[in-house]
């Protein structure tokens, strides 16, 4: 019979003899499939992997850090840690067009994914948490861009460049089973069942320019949203929920005075592939709660929408 214990041990068994005493480099992002990837070559070869972490300054608040707390001190995996968010916010500095940040965030990315593996003295393997729908298309499960760093940053070209070899143990599993190949391995279930995140991360929930300050109330808003969902127990009925920065200034009152400050929109859809996407119905009263407490609770804030397009004709992320 087929058990996701077995699988474990016959692809640990399969890195090994693919691997022999080489050495492997994996880019880890905080995603699913690069973590389950990541802890299951570690389990069959150890110390000849080092993952490369590379922090594009786009992520929520207190990712970054947990990457490092779950990878370095609980798995015990070697990790560079390279926190490149000065070079890309500066790149990104009046970048407006959502397709230039694309391409401005997957630019940087390779250089310094190049950069980091350079200075461990290269690898004979590059390590991707590939999964099967990634390997029968070209775009990923989400409908967009794949969270592997081949085809997210569209570096097709960096193994070849770095004349490394592949390295995918995932490659025939569906995103289901690499949940349940998480939890085998003991992976933490806030990073198992986490929500998809776009690679270009929070730069494209900033409409127009990208500013350290429309960064830190995007970040402070989105957590008090996803606090609230999974107080609610919502988190695992809705596929991804998240805060948009509105780049608009509108008028509201504030005790006795009066505020002109930025909104936000908020977007929770359901969806199997990423590829449609309906609204996620939240009641009323959890709506208003969460707007309450942000506009109360982020200085900047003073108005709060709820984004009821489906997708189509909405996309899921705003740019
Ligand atoms: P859209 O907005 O196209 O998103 O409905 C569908 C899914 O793809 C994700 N997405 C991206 N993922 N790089 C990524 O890695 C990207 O540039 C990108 N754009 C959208 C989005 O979060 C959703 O899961």
């Amino acid at each position: 019979d087929w058990t996701m214990g077995g699988f474990r041990e016959t692809q640990i068994a399969r890195i090994r003899e693919q691997v022999g005493s080489g050495r492997v480099i994996c880019g880890l992002s905080g995603g699913v499939d690069s973590s389950v990837a990541a802890v299951l070559i570690h389990e069959a070869i150890g110390d000849q992997l080092t993952c490369i972490f590379v922090d594009h300054g786009l992520l929520r608040a207190g990712e970054a850090a947990e990457v490092v707390k779950t990878f370095r001190d609980r798995f015990n995996i070697r990790l560079v840690h390279r926190d490149a968010s000065r070079l890309f916010l500066d790149a990104l500095d009046g970048v407006t067009d959502p397709e230039e940040k694309r391409k401005t965030i997957g630019r940087l990315f390779v250089e310094v994914f190049e950069e980091e593996a350079t200075k461990l003295g290269g690898a004979d393997f590059l390590a991707q948490g590939t999964l099967y729908p990634d390997v029968i298309e070209s775009v990923s499960f989400t409908g967009g861009p794949s969270v592997t760093i081949k085809s997210h940053h569209n570096v097709g070209g960096l193994p070849e460049r770095m004349r490394m070899r592949l390295v995918e143990p995932l490659r025939e599993l569906f995103k289901d089973e690499v949940r349940a190949l998480g939890r085998e391995l003991d992976i933490p279930e806030s990073i198992v069942g986490r929500h998809p995140f776009p690679g270009p991360g929070l730069a494209i929930r900033i409409p127009g320019a990208i500013t350290r300050e429309k960064l830190d109330l995007l970040r402070r808003a989105d957590t008090i949203f996803l606090e609230e969902i999974r107080a609610a127990g919502l988190y695992d009925a809705i596929w991804q929920a998240f805060a948009v920065l509105l780049p608009v200034r509108t008028v509201g009152v504030m005790g006795d005075g009066r505020t002109y400050d930025m909104a936000c929109a908020l977007r929770a859809v359901t969806s199997t592939d990423g590829m449609t996407a309906d609204v996620y119905p939240f009641d009323m009263a959890f709506l208003t709660r969460v707007s309450n407490r942000i506009v109360n609770e982020v200085r900047g804030i003073n108005r709060v929408t709820y984004d009821v397009t489906s997708k189509p004709p909405g996309t899921i992320e705003w740019e």
